[in-house]
């Protein structure tokens, strides 16, 4: 069986998790539940990156000792990912024993192959993005291009991590495989980074006590960077369960566009040191901005998801951030949007569509579900609904595989609106029509499960479906035909009532 091992950023322990980090952590959670109804072996990661001078300076200033604050906010992460559905296998924080001997072994494995050196490192320094930059990356004022807020000046005898000498290695490994990041032009944004140049980089602090001590030298700590990437080993086994961790890696990263130099420059050149294999794909999101500004702390736009779930339910918000945007480009949050969506997509065309054929089921057909019948007009119509919804999930192209799905809940509609089997007498002719409806139903309900697991299953239980939807397996689940007939099916409640 094939493997597929995901995983999300993990997100700074600074405060509750914002919309931004339950947009990439949505996005991961509908490829993975994709992947197992593909039938693949699927291990999906996420967890919180708690070292590091952010998260020190953030507790001191809430007067904390930083171990005592990391155990105060990772937890908020967990819930929210469950409030979400997110259906993560596993969830590291990098304050956990098994992490901390991983980023010693992957340290010292770069050490001894002399990619890690001592030098003097005098520069700039964002904290908010634990990162160095050279006075041509920063705007007048030395001001982050990201978070619009003046860098530090430091000076300290560091380790560095020696990329420069990677370059080539790089290049040659990306153009042996083609289309590793998506979508595209994020790809040619990380190729463009690593042909401009590779400058060394710090890997080691001593001004900071928050974070691991490096193997052979105890004075200095890991730079943030380098111990929280290693999560993505550490996680599976890294340096504590080798066969485990030979069973899952490579695995493929979904990132956003912020930290594309760190996973698609850094990392690899690190994996490559370390004599491990580079990652096995990366999917690069744009940001949600609110109010035309990425939403972060230091800007002061945070949206709460769980604030919006409470309002339009997990579905109509999980949906909503999966349909809206391409995957790749920036997005636009806005109310007015979350809502108009929900009315369009779901109230009006899925919901309109369960209702409308439970109420002609349940007058016309005594409440119990035909069979469909096996020459019917939508069978094509699903044919191709499964296709480009399949290759939209592979390119990891949400918004299109949702577009996809939907055409066939569209088709569905006009079909009945073409028959109009309410204003028929029961009969065979209503059956065929009711039963080719319903099977378009099911169909559905298997290729919306990913975005929308709570109404799928509500669907697919309303027309009479034994057991559960994620459990089905394509691409056995979208053939024409699945629908037994004989089946009671259930009115129900709105799926989604309009707002
Ligand atoms: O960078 N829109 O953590 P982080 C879309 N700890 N996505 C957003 C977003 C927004 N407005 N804001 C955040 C870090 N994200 C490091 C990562 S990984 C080894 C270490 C998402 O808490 C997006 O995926 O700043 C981004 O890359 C990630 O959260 C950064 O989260
Ligand atoms: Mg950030």
């Amino acid at each position: 069986m094939s493997r597929y091992f995901l995983t999300t950023p993990i997100y700074y322990v600074t405060a509750q998790p914002h919309l931004g980090h339950a947009y990439s952590t949505i996005t991961a959670d509908a490829l993975a539940r994709w992947h197992r109804l593909l039938g693949e072996e699927v291990h999906f990661l996420t967890g919180t990156d708690e070292h590091g001078q952010k998260v020190a300076d953030k507790a001191a200033a809430e007067g904390k000792d930083p171990q005592a604050f990391v155990d105060e906010i990772a937890p908020l992460y967990a819930k929210a990912w469950d409030r979400l559905g997110i259906t993560n296998d596993d969830f590291i924080r990098t304050t956990e024993e098994r992490h901390k001997i991983g980023v010693r072994e992957l340290l010292q494995r770069c050490y001894d192959a002399g990619d890690i050196e001592l030098d003097v490192y005098k520069g700039k320094y964002c904290v908010a993005c634990e990162e160095y930059y050279t006075d041509d990356e920063l705007d007048p004022g030395d001001l982050c291009r990201i978070h619009r807020q003046p860098v530090q000046y430091y000076e300290e005898e560091n380790y560095f991590f020696r990329l420069s000498r990677f370059q080539q290695r790089l290049l040659d490994w990306y153009d042996a495989h083609p289309g590793a990041i998506k979508p595209e032009f994020r790809g040619n944004e990380a190729l463009g980074l690593i042909r401009s140049g590779l400058r060394d980089f710090s890997v080691s602090r001593t001004s900071l006590q928050w974070g691991i001590p490096l193997p052979w030298d105890d004075k200095h700590v890991a730079y943030v960077w380098f111990d929280a990437l290693a999560n993505y080993i550490t996680a599976i086994g890294y340096g504590t369960d080798e066969e485990r961790f030979n069973t899952w890696w490579p695995g493929r990263h979904l990132i956003g566009k912020d930290i594309i130099r760190h996973h698609c420059v850094y990392w690899p050149a690190m994996l490559m040191s370390a004599g491990l294999e580079p990652p096995a794909g990366w999917a690069v999101g744009g940001w949600l901005l609110v109010g035309g500004e990425k939403m972060s702390k230091t800007q002061g736009n945070v949206v709460n998801p769980l604030d919006l779930v409470d309002e339009i339910g997990v579905d109509g918000f999980r949906y909503y951030v999966l349909a809206e945007t391409p995957y790749g480009n920036d997005g636009d949050f806005t109310a007015e949007g979350l809502d108009a969506r929900y009315n369009s997509d779901l109230a009006n065309n899925l919901g309109n569509l369960l209702s409308r054929v439970a109420t002609v089921v349940g007058k016309k057909c005594d409440g119990v579900g035909p069979a469909p019948s096996p020459d019917s007009p939508l069978a094509a119509v699903a044919a191709s609904a499964y296709a480009d919804t399949a290759k939209a999930w592979d390119d990891v192209q949400p918004s299109r595989a949702l577009e996809a799905t939907w055409s066939l809940i569209r088709a569905t509609n006009a079909y009945l609106e073409a028959n109009e089997p309410w204003k028929a007498e029961p009969g065979p002719a209503v059956d065929t029509v009711m039963g080719d409806a319903l099977e378009a139903l099911r169909i559905v309900s298997v290729l919306a499960s990913p975005a929308v697991p709570e109404s799928a299953q509500a669907v697919w239980q309303r027309i009479g479906m034994p057991g559960n939807v994620i459990d089905q397996r394509l691409p056995h689940a979208a053939a024409w035909g699945g629908y037994p007939g004989g089946l009671t099916v259930v009115k129900g409640d709105p799926l989604f009532p309009r707002r």
